[in-house]
């Protein structure tokens, strides 16, 4: 199959695409206009202390605020037990990889006991380590090692659904008067029946595929789950699931986590009258049919519902009344945050006097899988200025995405073109998230049979939805078998790219991909004005090259130009505003190989260029 096609494919068919379609289509699908002139954001308080020494910014307060978080997906990440599962002494033996390249937190998906139906994001068991990932010892010791190393562990937090077979759940559904019944959402069928059972409530639908409603024969009901039919969805008009999670929350901030990454917050509400969604029609007003061969709902009453407002209200309240002298800093939220604009973004920071996340995930820049330099301005410029007082959190890769290769490549320019979202990523205003493996360029690796398929929706949908394995493939560490992850057979095939794609050669290469997101994690963090300087874009009507100007007040200023085309570009940003004459400009990184330029005035880029300069 061509190259192109194939991306469509899975670009169409990722999971995630169904958040995101309903996002644009309710947005109109429309790209706001870009103002031509230079958008000057309030320029923030500087931090003194991030000038010098990297490790000092991460006992601060405001450490989260240009932050540098990692994701780990455990099973993937470093066997040390030979059963080809990840576990967490093998996170904890690779700590020194992870300080040297500047990361500042650890986003761990989820560790928890889990059937594993989700790989974990089907939890029994909120108050433990699953033993396929060690104990809660190892945990400690993980969280204690990467204090010695000035890194955070924060948690995944699961709070839409439990797993099925969450004590909770197999109390529910033993009995209608059980206590823990309502800690669930059930309903009756509609009265018409179909092989003896009513219909189900309404024609809402799984993200995961098919009915969001499962029949339970003992106690003849339905229940709800938006995702796989083992995560049935928690009731949070119950207030004992608010005492519960609270209480969740505090046992592991008690343990000594930097905080929480929220998972599918969007989703924690269902609208109470039951009303059916809308179908999603294409331009010649036919239902669109996804890859479960399903009609595309809008999301209308089962996503962004107002109830997760005043949760997250609650959670954030409760989170910041534990932070204590035993971890200093805050303790960060971040939510998983997939919305169709700007507006909604804003809403998940809350109000001054009733915060809600700290750092509200941007999916808006990074899921846009198209090098648009317009709608990338367009969306920068938005998070830079439409947040109020509040910090971004940029990110552009995940494990329910295919990686950066298969959404931005060109098959041609791939590693030029990680290194223009990377540069986008770091040289931004506010925290930058990454996703294990980008540091090294690891490629999506997808199943090619069936039978290999590991993620349940893969299943559901072959082969147009092929799961999100392709993503999920071992850390390429080396060159010894199985790079280096693990000594047994591990859980998914370790890419045979691994041969050249790993760790280990990318250490030795001055110009890997690995060297590069150093220099910028060590610019990030040590030049004061892309530290916790203003953002500004400049040459704001080019189509071709993303410049833009970060301004700490009492330091030099500097730029960045990044060419978002194959084709060599000369830009001009002497003339581009913020009254920069044809100044003297200072190479801080540019694309291996890249020109040097002479002035501000022209600076040269090769295909997929990026240049930073300060200017002098
Ligand atoms: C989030 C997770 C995804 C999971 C889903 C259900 O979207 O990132 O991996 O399948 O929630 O928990
Ligand atoms: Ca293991």
């Amino acid at each position: 199959m061509d190259r192109s096609k194939r991306i469509k494919e899975i670009v169409a068919s990722c999971a995630l695409v169904l958040f995101l379609g309903a996002a644009s289509l309710s947005s109109g699908g429309q790209t706001p206009t870009v103002n031509s002139k230079p958008v000057s954001p309030k320029p923030i308080k500087p931090q003194a202390a991030l000038k010098a020494n990297p490790a000092a910014s991460s006992n601060m307060q405001d450490w989260w605020k240009n932050a540098v978080i990692y994701e780990i997906y455990p099973r993937s990440f470093q066997d040390t037990n030979g059963d080809g599962v990840g576990d967490l002494n093998g996170i904890t033996s690779r700590l020194d990889y992870l300080q040297d390249l500047g990361v500042d937190a650890i986003w761990l998906t989820p560790i928890y006991p889990s059937p594993d139906v989700d790989f974990g994001y089907d939890i029994s068991d909120y108050k433990n380590i699953d033993p396929q990932y060690g104990t809660l010892a190892d945990f400690d010791r993980l969280v204690a090692e990467a204090r010695k190393r000035h890194i955070r562990i924060l948690m995944d937090m699961v709070m839409n659904h439990t797993s099925d077979n969450h004590e909770w759940f197999l109390q529910a559904k033993s009995s209608k008067d059980n206590p823990y019944r309502d800690w669930y959402v059930w309903h009756d069928g509609k009265p018409q029946t179909t092989a003896g059972r009513p219909l189900p409530p309404n024609n809402w639908q799984s993200l995961f595929g098919h009915s969001a409603w499962e029949w339970d024969e003992n106690t003849r009901q339905y229940y709800y789950h938006k995702f796989y039919i083992q995560q049935p969805d928690v009731n949070w008009d119950n207030p004992r699931i608010h005492e519960a999670f609270k209480d969740i929350i505090g046992f592991w901030l008690k343990r000594g986590v930097g905080g929480f990454r929220f998972d599918a917050v969007t989703t924690l509400y269902e609208d109470p009258s039951l009303a059916d969604e809308g179908i999603v029609l294409d331009k010649d007003g036919k239902p669109v049919i996804n890859a479960y061969g399903d009609p595309q709902l809008d999301n209308s009453k089962t996503d962004n519902q107002p109830g997760l407002h005043p949760v997250m209200q609650e959670m954030r309240a409760h989170s910041d009344t534990l932070n204590s002298d035993q971890f200093p800093g805050t303790r960060v939220l971040i939510g998983e945050t997939y919305l169709p604009n700007i507006e909604e973004l804003a809403k998940m920071y809350g109000a001054p006097d009733k915060p809600e996340f700290h750092l509200p995930m941007d999916t808006q820049v990074g899921f846009l899988n198209k090098l648009d330099v317009t709608a990338f301005r367009s969306k920068l410029i938005d998070v830079q200025t439409q947040i109020g007082h509040n910090i971004p959190l940029l990110l552009f890769d995940n494990h329910d995405n295919a990686r950066l290769d298969l959404r931005y490549g060109d098959g041609v320019h791939d590693t030029d073109i990680e290194r223009v979202l990377a540069t986008v990523l770091f040289a931004s205003r506010g925290a930058s998230l990454f996703y294990y493996g980008d540091e090294i360029s690891m490629k999506t690796t997808p199943p090619t049979r069936k039978e290999d398929v590991k993620d349940p929706i893969g299943v559901t949908g072959w082969p147009k939805e092929k799961g999100r394995d392709g993503e999920r493939t071992p850390m390429q560490w080396d060159t010894t078998p199985n790079a280096g992850f693990t000594t047994g057979k591990p859980w998914l095939p370790v890419p045979p790219s691994a041969a050249t794609i790993n760790v280990q050669a990318a250490k030795s290469d001055p110009t890997s991909m690995l060297a590069w997101y150093r220099s910028l994690i060590r610019l990030k963090k040590t030049n004061p004005a892309f530290a916790n300087g203003a953002n500004l874009m400049l040459d704001t009507e080019n189509i071709k090259v993303l410049s833009w100007m970060r301004q700490a007040p009492g330091s030099p200023e500097v730029v960045v130009a990044v060419n978002f085309t194959a084709e060599p570009q000369i830009v001009n940003l002497a003339a581009s505003g913020a009254g920069m004459q044809a100044a003297h400009v200072r190479t801080l990184l540019k694309t291996p190989g890249g020109p040097v330029p002479r002035s501000l005035a022209a600076i040269k880029l090769g295909p997929y260029g990026v240049y930073i300069g300060q200017i002098e």
